[in-house]
């Protein structure tokens, strides 16, 4: 089947505005503003049942229904931050097939009748920033941005900006703050950002990720009924897995969702390397749940309603293959090192979990580590979900608990424990407790 999304893979040049053009680029934009009033692409887009593909998985038709339509200025942000561990979709989108991420933005931005659009790409990106500005100009000599688009009477022009590199920033209204100058923090909640004073500027804006806006403009041209047969009926359309670690053919492959974890990891990933079995998988890169790579996960269906069945999440779909030989200990001391590093530190739970949780695993892995310390791997995460401004903290814990219940025998062997006379009575040792 021909991808929807990546492109570039049946039409290598159709980054160039006239390849996009000659293979029915800006067609949806061009019926969104010519054939419909701003409510009727909301519902469209509502009825299509696109769902967020920047983690949450959110329906983007209900995002854009929550703006009010008398406010003066709206802004539609295009999160383009990808700072997720083992997440490079939206890279290859705005690199390979920029046009499409463009237009989706617009008739977001129609839609919701936006005065602006931002896009906020990660500071690595620099230099597809710049080509980014390119393709803008292009679309905007064109008319499909910028002052009377399409002689419609409504303006938007498109501004791209650089973070500085923080994971942080890929969060929603952490994001807005960088945006607007601010330190990269998330905000407090009420106001959401599609509220007045919880948006860009404090006006009601809609943030997006990437992938999801390039859904827009096929649901435009082909209608929510032909997306909805592609995938399952509570996650349709296609879906970019990216793919990494202990795979024969690491990379991005655009499938419906609802193909199994087997479909994606062996038919197309071509498999674990070296003949080795696979042990985990992180589906969502480091802020999702590990899971244990049995029979009965691969064959599930990924979408959003069964990975979070499994006990994981979908999240940004990107998958992180474990083989046998994967200390499951390392990988958890890992991910909690890059957790604490990106903790903005704003919240408690958070920023002492994280510093915390980073202190334990260094002693177990040093080969200092007790029984204790395996408790505390347990109690330490319940301390933190549920507890944080934003979802970070709740991500820290996940790689935590998620390792210690389905790799449980790991940890033991690190802290002492045989697996088959595990002491019911766990010593107390010196560790000041209290300060964790
Ligand atoms: C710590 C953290 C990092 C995030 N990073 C990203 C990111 O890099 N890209 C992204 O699109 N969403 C990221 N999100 C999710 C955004 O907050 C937001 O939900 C998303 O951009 C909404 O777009 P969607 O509805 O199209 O998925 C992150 C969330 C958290 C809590
Ligand atoms: S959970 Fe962590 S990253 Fe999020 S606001 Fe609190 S300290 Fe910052």
């Amino acid at each position: 089947m021909a991808h929807i999304l990546l492109r570039d893979r049946d039409i290598p040049d159709i980054w160039q505005f006239d390849t996009y053009v000659a293979n029915g680029g800006y067609d949806g934009l061009k019926k969104a503003v010519q054939d419909h009033v701003p409510a009727e692409v909301i519902q469209i887009v509502l009825e299509s049942n696109l769902r967020g593909r920047g983690g949450a998985g959110f329906p983007a038709g209900r995002k854009w229904s929550f703006i009010p339509q008398d406010a003066e200025r709206k802004y539609v942000v295009v999160n383009a931050d990808e700072s997720e561990p083992g997440t490079f979709k939206d890279r290859q989108l705005l690199e390979k097939n920029p046009h499409q991420v463009i237009e989706g933005a617009m008739i977001a931005a129609y839609a919701i009748q936006a005065t602006a659009v931002y896009i906020y790409c990660r500071g690595e990106f620099w230099d597809l920033a710049h080509a980014l500005e390119e393709r803008i100009d292009e679309a905007r000599r064109a008319n499909l941005v910028g002052d009377n688009v399409l002689g419609s009477g409504w303006s938007c022009d498109i501004h791209v900006h650089l973070g500085a590199g923080a994971y942080i920033c890929g969060e929603e209204s952490a994001l807005l703050n960088s945006l607007q100058g601010l330190l990269g923090q998330p905000r407090v909640r009420p106001p959401f950002p599609a509220q007045k004073g919880g948006g860009l500027y404090y006006e009601p804006t809609v943030v997006n990720n990437v992938e999801t806006l390039a859904n827009v403009p096929w649901i435009l041209v082909n209608g929510a009924e032909a997306y909805k047969e592609i995938g399952t009926p509570q996650s349709p359309g296609p879906k970019i897995f990216c793919v990494s670690g202990h795979v024969e053919k690491p990379g991005n492959y655009e499938l419906p969702l609802g193909a199994t974890f087997r479909e994606l990891i062996f038919d197309h990933a071509g498999g674990i390397p070296n003949g080795k079995q696979l042990k985990g998988i992180l589906p969502s890169g480091a802020s999702g749940p590990v899971l244990p790579a049995t029979d009965d996960v691969l064959d599930s269906p990924m979408t959003y309603e069964t990975v979070a069945e499994l006990g994981s999440t979908l999240g940004s779909a990107s998958f992180i293959l474990m083989d046998e030989d994967t200390d499951m200990v390392w990988a958890a001391a890992k991910m909690i090192h890059f957790f604490k590093h990106e903790s903005c530190g704003k919240c408690t739970p958070c920023r002492e979990g994280t510093y915390w949780l980073e202190r334990i695993y260094d002693r177990i892995l040093r080969g200092e580590g007790t029984p204790r310390d395996l408790e505390l791997l347990e109690s330490v995460p319940n301390q933190m979900q549920g507890l944080t401004l934003c979802a970070l903290g709740e991500f820290a814990a996940n790689p935590v608990l998620s390792t210690v219940k389905h790799f449980r025998d790991e940890y033991e062997r690190y802290v002492g424990i045989s697996p088959a006379s595990q002491p019911t009575d766990v010593p107390e040792v010196a560790e000041p407790v209290a300060a964790v």
